[in-house]
């Protein structure tokens, strides 16, 4: 593999090596154990979106790495006044090693890869988030044990995080429920994904039925980043698409929950469900840096 453009260009293989390598670095990091894999190298970050976490475990991770990270904002770059993606694809490989980007439309990120030559890590787009799922893959294993069998869980907008948990969590043999109104399911080319699944997924406006047996249970903000003006409208359009307390009671005993932050209580998950599920939760959020720090090993240090 040479980038993460989005998780279904990568195998079930390439998933679970990238959540073993996270892990082990995770352990080395609590235990003072540092390697320098990607010494003297840069990564670029380009946000065409706001960020606390991506931008703070990206930097953060490049730096226990051995390297630097540079943060790109696109109101400073030129980009932000229409250079086009094929130029600054090429420009940017001639100094960089790496480039993780958060814009909105896939194709920039996919044209990043297509036009540059070095290795492009997707950060979010409208479309997808792989880093986020393979953080939450990194917890879920962390928590349950195992992934294999599991049942997940998503309530709320077929969004990037929607997308997402569909792809990587099918990859990686757990069962995908998702329960989202009718209007807002998610992208055409992942329900056609999920199809070949067979029985491992389901998708319904009933939010109980989807709950039922979980094993996670997931949620994601109503409005993304780019949607704020619909906000209105789809406060209304989600009513009732809500981690609860009725939703835990539909899931298995036990079942654990997972938010990719920023969260809105009492939208998409009551104060309530959330502060019970913290530990898990913020467990999501610090498995960022390590599942990160393992992608950008993978994909850029000289020697692996
Ligand atoms: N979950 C996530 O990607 O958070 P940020 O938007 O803060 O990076
Ligand atoms: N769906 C959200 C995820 C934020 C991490 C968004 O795109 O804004």
């Amino acid at each position: 593999m040479k980038h993460l453009l989005k998780l279904s260009d990568w195998s079930k293989e390439e998933i679970l090596d990238t959540l073993n390598l996270a892990d082990q670095l995770k352990y080395e990091l609590k235990h003072g154990i540092t390697h320098h894999h990607l010494a003297g190298q840069t990564l670029g970050m380009i946000f065409q979106k706001s960020s606390t976490r991506t931008r703070v475990s990206f930097e953060t991770g490049m730096y226990q790495l051995g390297g630097q990270a540079l943060f790109l904002s696109s109101r400073d770059l030129q980009i932000g006044r229409g250079e086009p993606v094929q130029d600054t694809a090429r420009v940017l490989s001639r100094y960089l090693d790496g480039i993780m980007i958060r814009t909105f439309a896939q194709q920039e990120v996919e044209d990043l890869a297509k036009y540059g030559s070095i290795p492009i890590i997707n950060g979010l787009t409208d479309y997808c988030h792989p880093c986020q799922i393979l953080a939450d893959l990194m917890t879920v294993r962390e928590h349950k044990g195992s992934l294999e069998g599991l049942k997940l869980c998503y309530i709320g907008d077929g969004n990037n995080m929607a997308n997402s948990y569909i792809v990587g969590a099918l990859t990686v043999g757990m069962r995908v429920a998702i329960a989202c109104p009718n209007d807002y399911r998610p992208d055409p080319f992942v329900l056609d994904f999920a199809k070949a699944y067979g029985d491992r997924f389901s998708i319904s406006s009933n939010v109980l039925d989807m709950a039922a047996g979980a094993d996670v249970v997931c949620t994601d903000v109503w409005a993304s980043m780019g949607q704020e003006g619909e906000a209105a409208v789809r406060q209304k359009a989600f009513a009732g698409f809500q981690v609860n307390d009725d939703v835990m009671a539909a899931a298995n005993p036990g079942a654990m929950v997972q938010h990719c932050l920023p969260a809105h209580r009492e939208e998409e998950i009551t104060a309530k469900v959330f502060e019970e599920h913290a530990d898990e939760i913020f467990d999501e959020a610090e498995n960022r840096l390590h599942a990160q720090k393992a992608v950008m090993v993978k994909l850029m240090a000289k020697n692996k």
